[in-house]
């Protein structure tokens, strides 16, 4: 279904090819560019700060969509932006003021995105559903590509999909999408699919076709 957004994260590309990774998941089909960002204390892995952000910037036709599993968040919000995130996505988690956070998000001119983990209940999004973007609903617990899809995820995205009504809000799924999980979520609500070992899987920069196989079977 074209309407369905695949956004593979780089998480699961070569650390040492990040540019030709990108342009190689965008020329096949790549819809958005997924980048996570992890501090070693919100999640326990590290990987990119707003250098490396900037950086993949110019390599990126598509969508940038960072999201930012650190804790606190608003203090490198502004750096984010200036990296040039087209959609940045903090965690409700990650501090007491997820509303001062999306407030400084759209203060920037970015796009804001809300991020559950999976203990999260739907509820913690209520009042923040006419200032964000974009909602995304963690189906693995954060922190490392290639874990296992978290079923009891299914309802909370359907509830969320009826809190939301007709606004113009996206759902974002991250952690677990595979050919098999990708139909459930889609049929409970959501739009924008994070894969990150799914696309890369079977593929290389020298080899890239195996990407778009593997984002057209999503
Ligand atoms: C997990 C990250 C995900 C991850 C998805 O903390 O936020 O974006 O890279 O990887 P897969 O698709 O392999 O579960
Ligand atoms: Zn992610």
């Amino acid at each position: 279904d074209r309407s369905i957004k695949i956004a593979p994260s780089i998480l699961s590309a070569d650390f040492a090819n990040f540019g030709a990774e990108i342009r190689a998941i965008e020329a096949q089909g790549a819809d958005w560019v997924h980048v996570d960002v992890m501090d070693g204390h919100f999640v326990p892995n590290l990987t990119f700060g707003p250098p490396a952000v900037a950086a993949f910037r110019p390599h990126v036709t598509t969508v940038m969509d960072v999201h930012l599993m650190i804790a606190p968040v608003d203090p490198y919000i502004a750096a984010f932006a200036e990296a040039g995130a087209d959609i940045i996505t903090a965690h409700v988690e990650a501090g007491p003021h997820a509303h001062r956070t999306m407030q400084a998000i759209r203060a920037h001119g970015v796009k804001a995105g809300v991020a559950l983990n999976p203990g999260t209940p739907v509820e913690a999004v209520d009042y923040l559903l006419d200032m964000v973007d974009m909602v995304c609903v963690m189906t693995v617990n954060p922190g490392f590509g290639g874990q296992k899809f978290i079923h009891s995820q299914i309802e909370k995205v359907r509830r969320l999909r009826a809190m939301i009504g007709d606004r113009p809000i996206h759902i974002e799924i991250d952690g677990g999408v595979t050919v098999d999980t990708a139909p459930l979520v889609v049929a409970a609500g959501a739009d924008v699919l994070v894969a990150g070992s799914a696309v890369f899987k079977g593929g290389s920069v020298d080899n890239p076709m195996p990407y778009g196989d593997n984002i057209r079977a999503i």
